[in-house]
């Protein structure tokens, strides 16, 4: 079999197309134009990047963007009060801090000081606590994004064999939550997993969120599986800088029904749903219908 490639930079241009028109709307019916307020401390340069580009799509699909860089050595207490000051501007929406921080904040404090309905990273334990209920959370991007795509090309999932490979917070856990919501059937592997390729080649649908260069060859993959690689990996390949992704792409495409690329498979997903999930917080916060198709 030969995989059906699911081209997530296309889908994300559609997602960001249908936040786009939502904003418009929003803007047009009552006079709201959601905001989303990203916080860097330090300067690391991959964050730096992030940042900038969630800036730019932000602005791109006609939301305000609020820009706050800290110093490296910023205290705590600091970057507590503008968190604060964040968590009470009604023309913020969205909140997102951006990880890593630097050795010296407590991440855990500093994530649970965001408004819970403002934390459009979803990574808030009250949020946590929402979506292990099936109650109504802020979603992290990159799992919803797999969820979107994975709605997208089965329609409903309900029944499936996935496993999860990865028990991160910001991936593997919620999107095993996801996948249980939407019925499916669920294993999460990790580094400790017993035989680990005929668990894999169980699923149905395959989530690899581990971050080791192309650690899943083809062979684990079952027929026909749809396979969602969420790794990013930089290596060096024959004098050359390559991005590759948890799963060794070509031989897994010649046993996948449907598989993602990297790049352009999940990574562009993270910041189409990091907008659509402003566009939810800033619906919510006004009592309007949440947006259809951009949510869990
Ligand atoms: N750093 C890398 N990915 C993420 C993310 O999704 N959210 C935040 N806040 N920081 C990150």
């Amino acid at each position: 079999m030969v995989a059906q490639v699911i081209d997530g930079k296309a889908f994300a241009a559609k997602v960001r197309a249908q936040v786009a028109d939502q904003v418009a709307k929003l803007k047009e019916e009552h006079g709201i134009t959601p905001g989303l307020a990203v916080v860097l401390v330090g300067e690391d340069p991959a964050s730096q990047v992030y940042v900038r580009s969630k800036g730019k799509m932000t602005v791109e699909v006609g939301m305000n963007s609020y820009e706050h860089k800290l110093d490296a050595d910023t205290s705590e207490e600091d970057l507590l009060a503008l968190i604060d000051k964040l968590n009470n501007d009604p023309a913020v929406n969205g909140i997102l801090v951006q990880l890593p921080l630097p050795k010296h904040l407590n991440e855990d404090l500093v994530i649970n000081s965001i408004d819970p309905a403002k934390d459009v990273d979803g990574f808030h334990i009250s949020n946590v606590g929402l979506l292990g209920t099936g109650q109504k959370s802020m979603v992290p991007c990159t799992p919803l994004g797999c969820l979107m795509m994975l709605r997208d090309h089965h329609g409903s999932l309900s029944g499936m064999d996935a496993v999860v490979i990865g028990r991160s917070n910001i991936v593997g856990k919620p999107m095993a939550q996801l996948l249980l919501g939407d019925s499916c059937t669920v294993t999460i592997a990790h580094s400790r997993t017993k035989d680990l390729p005929e668990v894999v080649r169980r699923a149905d649908i395959v989530v690899a969120a581990v971050g080791r260069p192309e650690m899943v060859p083809g062979d684990w993959i079952k027929e026909g599986a749809t396979v969602i690689d969420v790794g990013i990996n930089r290596i060096e390949r024959d004098g050359k800088n390559k991005l590759v992704g948890d799963v060794d792409y070509a031989s897994a495409a010649e046993r996948a029904g449907a598989i993602t690329p990297v790049p352009g498979g999940v990574g562009p997903m993270t910041i189409a749903c990091l907008l659509a999930n402003t566009l939810t917080a800033a619906c919510r916060a006004n009592g309007l219908a949440e947006p259809e198709g951009l949510t869990a």
